[in-house]
């Protein structure tokens, strides 16, 4: 199968470019910044999303079987922070690559995110009421109408939970961001009463590759990992993993209460339900454990890592 990817440079894209190599498919990836090499891509294409006469001309070259769309702005700070780059890349961007695929008669895979929820509701359905506290949130609402418009019966979204993984940059993944903290001598603070549901990157890719292939799902799913946990309890068991301590690798604990500015842009509970996809699909909701195992101490901390 033909797969044309974008943000193949990412977190979850980059993993999706070796699973889907391991599967014997044929993938075209596009970076925008990242410079390096990209395990499991066919071809590798500098591309800016943003110019979008060039991605039509680009996709139409190419003419996959499927698109899937891995390029994003999302940390929601940083689309705060540029909000029209934001839109560009969260909205126009998989509203024209949904136009496109069903133009092609090509399967258009998109992920949006749990921020879609309010956090007040959680476990959530699929069917359930969305209501965005971030531009973030309300970014990857925009783009989950968009494309189920643009592309009714080719397009599949999946929202995805809070993802950890070994990203290229060694610096995208929750686990990656501590081991900076850490080797820089801060202590950086979680919500003891903020749960999200996380899984790897790597766990998602196997979903969205089996998404590519099962031609007969179509529509909004959830995928998540297997059990929720707060911010703190993620965090505390990563410095379990690496087996660090408390005075080498300190965690403040924080509260919603206690700063109620930031709580506001922030959902609460994020647990998702994961009916129907778990169970049509032969990967399954990863537990933490195994979240854990895949995860690699990234390369700039390693000489902190092993001075403690
Ligand atoms: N990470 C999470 O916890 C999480 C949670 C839920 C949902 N999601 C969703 O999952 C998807 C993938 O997220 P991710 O975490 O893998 O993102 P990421 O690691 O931040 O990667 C973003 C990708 O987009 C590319 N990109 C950004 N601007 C570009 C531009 N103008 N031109 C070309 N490429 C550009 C980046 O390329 P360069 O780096 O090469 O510039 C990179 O490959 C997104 O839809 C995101 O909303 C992520």
């Amino acid at each position: 199968m033909k797969i044309f990817l974008t943000g193949a440079s990412g977190l979850v894209g980059s993993a999706l470019a070796q699973a889907a190599h391991r599967r014997g498919h044929h993938v075209i990836g596009t970076v925008g910044r990242y410079a390096g090499s990209v395990a499991g891509l066919r071809e590798k294409l500098p591309l800016d999303l943003t110019d979008a006469s060039a991605l039509t001309q680009t996709v139409l070259d190419h003419f996959p079987d499927v698109i899937v769309n891995a390029a994003a702005v999302a940390d929601p700070a940083q689309c705060d922070a540029d909000p029209g780059r934001a839109q560009a890349l969260n909205v126009e961007l998989p509203t024209q690559l949904a136009r496109l695929a069903h133009h092609m008669s090509a399967r258009f895979v998109h992920i949006s995110s749990e921020q879609v929820f309010d956090g007040t509701a959680a476990p959530y359905a699929v069917g359930a009421q969305p209501n965005p506290l971030n531009l973030y949130g309300r970014q990857k609402l925009a783009s989950e109408l968009a494309v189920r418009a643009a592309a009714p019966t080719f397009a599949v979204i999946v929202r995805a939970p809070l993802l950890l993984g070994n990203s290229l940059s060694g610096s995208r993944s929750l686990h990656e961001k501590l081991f900076a903290d850490w080797a820089a001598g801060r202590t950086p603070r979680f919500y003891t009463d903020e749960i999200r549901q996380p899984c790897s990157a790597g766990n998602l890719a196997e979903v969205l590759l089996e998404l590519c292939e099962r031609t007969d799902l179509a529509g909004l799913f959830h995928w998540a990992g297997a059990a929720p946990l707060t911010r703190h309890e993620i965090a505390r068991r990563l410095r379990e993993h690496f087996k660090l301590s408390e005075s080498t690798a300190p965690l403040a604990s924080i509260t919603r209460a206690d700063h109620p500015a930031e709580a506001a842009k922030r959902p609460a509970s994020l647990a998702l339900e994961l009916t129907p996809l778990a169970g049509l699909l032969k990967t399954v909701p990863e537990s933490f454990g195994t979240l854990l195992d895949q995860l690699v101490i990234p390369p700039s901390c390693r000489a902190w890592y092993l001075a403690q």
